[in-house]
């Protein structure tokens, strides 16, 4: 394994590879329309305080086991697990994980290709002087057209396989370093510009003072589930990275960078969409096309606006493309430990993701009444229960694992801090992240 563990080349290379995993559907689209959904600041605040209390340590949690293990996430977790006398069926742990991802990537990759499509359309200049509710009728129609959504979910598949077919590598590193700064700088422009319209001021209110009557149980557990989601926590797919981190980086000046980065994007964000949709009347809960309906119109209001938003598009798709990268990583790899080659194992899973993730582009046309479990359809149970329980659930035993069963010594050595580090983060992963996200689990599916 050692000639890979040079993989990452640099200690800012390990966070741009982190962060190109977090930062990506969860922040730009996905952030904006739940927070809608669930009524604004209070939604926000408890999001925030889900990624200190829980998803921070959470994550150093599972980067350090990979980092001790340097292996699969799977073969990592049976490893350590026989070296602290514990059952080796912790490996199933890493194929419940492979689970959620596969489960994940198949809704990633049909919105992903949403941006295509809208890309596509913005250096066509379709969107050059349209109002809200022509872009909204455009998007209705395109969801509603299975061919075109099919053909941008196949051709965002196809790119994602391809890279991690080569194997994950110098060309992500590269991408990473061009991409998170170029989307951050975009971001900031952006909510620049939303400062200046009069839709600012409310949004901000909705953002940021909250509404506490709003919080019922399922609130509270969407914004948990966000919190795993959008920091790519608890489905072992960190910890596969974590195998190729440098042993002298620091891990939780790691983690709290890559935490800072990912929610920073989700703010600014957040500020440009809702600074539209109250400047232009339009619903905060519109749902999953939030994002696509109102970016466009707010890029139309800029000199250039057809080139800003190609660019934004653009940013939007590599940011998901590394993303999906991350997904697809660990189910290639622990198919790949069947025996088969990279590009074997590659080629299963994509024809596997690109099958169920007909399930979702069908749910906004023929499918789109069948619901077959809590009167959700298949696209909307995929992009729920997989990120709001699943990656939970996951990230519970993670926790376990790390601060139960392996031993102090070497989780601390993995971890590379001092006793008192070590105590505050332990005690903060025994006593805090694993009874809460316990009761937020039990909680929200009572
Ligand atoms: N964090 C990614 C996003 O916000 C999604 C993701 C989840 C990636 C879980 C990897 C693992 O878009």
């Amino acid at each position: 394994m050692n000639e890979t563990l040079e993989r990452w080349s640099t200690r800012r290379a390990f966070i741009l590879a982190v962060t190109g995993a977090a930062v990506g559907l969860g922040n730009i689209w996905r952030f904006p329309y739940v927070t809608g959904e669930n009524g604004g600041a209070a939604f926000l605040l408890l999001y925030i305080g889900f990624v200190l209390l829980l998803g921070l340590p959470v994550m150093m949690a599972e980067i350090m086991v990979g980092r001790a293990g340097r292996r699969s996430p799977a073969q990592s977790l049976g490893h350590l697990a026989v070296q602290a006398g514990a059952s080796r069926h912790w490996r199933l742990l890493g194929l419940f994980g492979v689970f959620t991802v596969f489960c994940i990537l198949s809704f990633y990759s049909v919105v992903s290709g949403w941006s295509i499509e809208f890309l596509v359309a913005s250096i066509n200049g379709d969107f050059v002087g349209a109002a809200p509710a022509e872009v909204g009728a455009g998007f209705d129609a395109f969801l509603a057209d299975p061919a075109r959504m099919t053909f941008n979910h196949t051709l965002f598949l196809v790119m994602t396989m391809l890279v991690v077919a080569a194997g994950v590598g110098k060309g992500l590193e590269r991408l990473n370093n061009l991409l998170m700064p170029a989307l951050y700088l975009l971001l900031l422009l952006l909510a620049g510009y939303a400062a200046t319209t009069q839709g600012f001021g409310p949004a901000l209110a909705w953002l940021f003072m909250p509404d506490v009557s709003a919080v019922t149980p399922l609130v509270v557990m969407h914004a948990m589930g966000h919190a795993f989601f959008t920091l790519a926590v608890g489905a072992c797919a960190l910890m596969a990275y974590g195998a190729y981190m440098p042993d002298q980086q620091s891990l939780p000046r790691a983690a709290g960078a890559v935490a800072v980065l990912d929610v920073s994007v989700a703010l600014l964000a957040g500020i440009a969409i809702f600074s539209v949709v109250f400047a232009q009347g339009m619903d905060p809960g519109e749902g999953p096309g939030l994002m696509f309906v109102t970016l466009p119109v707010a890029f139309a209001q800029l000199p250039w606006g057809a080139l800003w938003l190609s660019i934004f598009f653009l940013l939007l798709l590599l940011a998901t493309w590394t993303s999906s990268i991350n997904l697809a990583e660990p189910i290639v790899a622990t198919l790949q430990g069947t025996g088969l080659s990279r590009g074997q194992a590659a080629a299963i899973v994509g024809v596997g993701v690109w099958l169920v993730g007909l399930l979702t582009v069908l749910s906004f046309s023929t499918l789109a009444e069948w619901r077959p479990l809590f009167g959700m359809n298949a696209f909307e149970l995929v992009s729920t229960i997989p990120p709001e329980i699943f990656l939970p659930l996951g990230g519970l035993l993670i926790a376990i694992f790390a601060a139960w069963v392996m031993p102090e010594s070497s989780a601390r050595r993995a971890l590379g801090v001092g006793p008192r580090g070590f105590a505050l983060w332990r005690g903060l992963v025994r006593w805090v992240a694993i009874p809460l996200t316990l009761v937020v689990l039990v909680a929200g599916l009572v």
